[in-house]
């Protein structure tokens, strides 16, 4: 498919532009994030098609699979063209079950960028982010010493920008006082509205915003109100709700994950949608 002008345009994360419609390639690996894709050629279609569409921005982890994502994009995508920037975090590692143990004392931090650096067939990652919190959210306490780890790696070449996952308003206070961060990508979709304040904080600040689960995760978003705004509009309920997050704030740049190319064009034209201001009012109410 032709390159196309992507609906939001760009944002600039510290020297790197990319598109605000990106692509999370998260769920790509096996179930729940663990072994090889169901269908190989399948994920490799999506990785295609998505930088075919123009976008520039790809969202990952060593941790997926693990290894099993980053390696199916450098597989699609190696050599990355010069626009393309993948986006990757450390902070976990993974057990037999498909946990997702704390890993975030120095050595580990070393170790998965050294795995992210391999896996993804790069010299020096574009942007890491620091994952904190667990399974169940963000918890409080101090970054520093993960930080600290990671702002080293960076002065050392290997990293060229910083951001955060999973955290709290006081961790971001806490890391930018640290280090310069680009951008925060905590749970947010049109359903979970807790860091409303956050978001705007951050766009004052000029600080992306990257929600993750954009299209609620592994059960996506279910909404009477969403659906009925969707039909009227002729559109699906997922593309309206890429839509609405690109309305909410300058600052948010889009992951949505999807293993089907027809989802990701469809998501890429909904995103696109002319929201109203009744149509606003309206998706809004979902998640107050
Ligand atoms: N920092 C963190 O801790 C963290 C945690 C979770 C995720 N993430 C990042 O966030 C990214 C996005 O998360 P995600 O992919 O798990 O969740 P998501 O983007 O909220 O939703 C993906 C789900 O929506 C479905 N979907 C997508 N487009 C659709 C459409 N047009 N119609 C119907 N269903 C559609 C997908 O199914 P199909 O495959 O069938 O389209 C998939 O099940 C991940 O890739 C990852 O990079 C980060």
């Amino acid at each position: 498919m032709a390159r196309t002008t992507l609906p939001g345009g760009n944002w600039t994360l510290g020297d790197l532009t990319v598109t605000r419609f990106g692509y999370g390639a998260m769920q790509l690996a096996g179930p729940w994030v663990m072994g090889p894709p169901a269908d190989h050629d399948g994920a490799l279609a999506v990785l295609r098609e998505a930088v075919a569409l123009g976008i520039t921005h790809i969202d990952t982890s060593a941790a997926y699979g693990p290894f099993v994502t980053n390696r199916l994009i450098r597989e699609a995508l190696h050599p990355y063209p010069d626009s393309l920037h993948v986006v990757t975090k450390v902070g976990a590692d993974r057990d037999q079950q498909g946990g997702w143990p704390t890993a975030r004392d120095p050595e580990s931090l070393r170790r998965q960028v050294r795995d992210n650096l391999e896996t993804l067939g790069v010299d020096a990652l574009g942007l890491v982010n620091l994952r904190l919190g667990d399974a169940t959210g963000p918890q409080p306490g101090s970054l520093a010493e993960a930080l600290d780890t990671l702002a080293t790696l960076q002065q050392e070449g290997l990293i060229r920008h910083l951001g955060l996952s999973n955290v709290t308003p006081e961790q971001v206070a806490e890391a930018r006082s640290i280090a310069p961060i680009v951008c925060v990508q905590n749970l947010y979709n049109l359903a979970h509205r807790q860091d409303d304040d956050l978001i705007d904080e951050l766009a004052r600040q000029g600080v992306a915003y990257v929600p993750f689960f954009p299209l609620g995760g592994f059960t996506p978003l279910q909404s009477s109100a969403l659906s009925a705004v969707a039909e009227r509009l002729g559109a699906t309920p997922m593309g309206v709700a890429l839509a609405w997050l690109l309305r909410r704030s300058p600052n948010i740049l889009l992951i949505p994950g999807t293993k089907s190319v027809a989802h990701l064009r469809e998501n890429v034209a909904g995103a696109g949608l002319a929201l109203s201001g009744d149509d606003l009012a309206e998706l809004d109410r979902i998640g107050r």
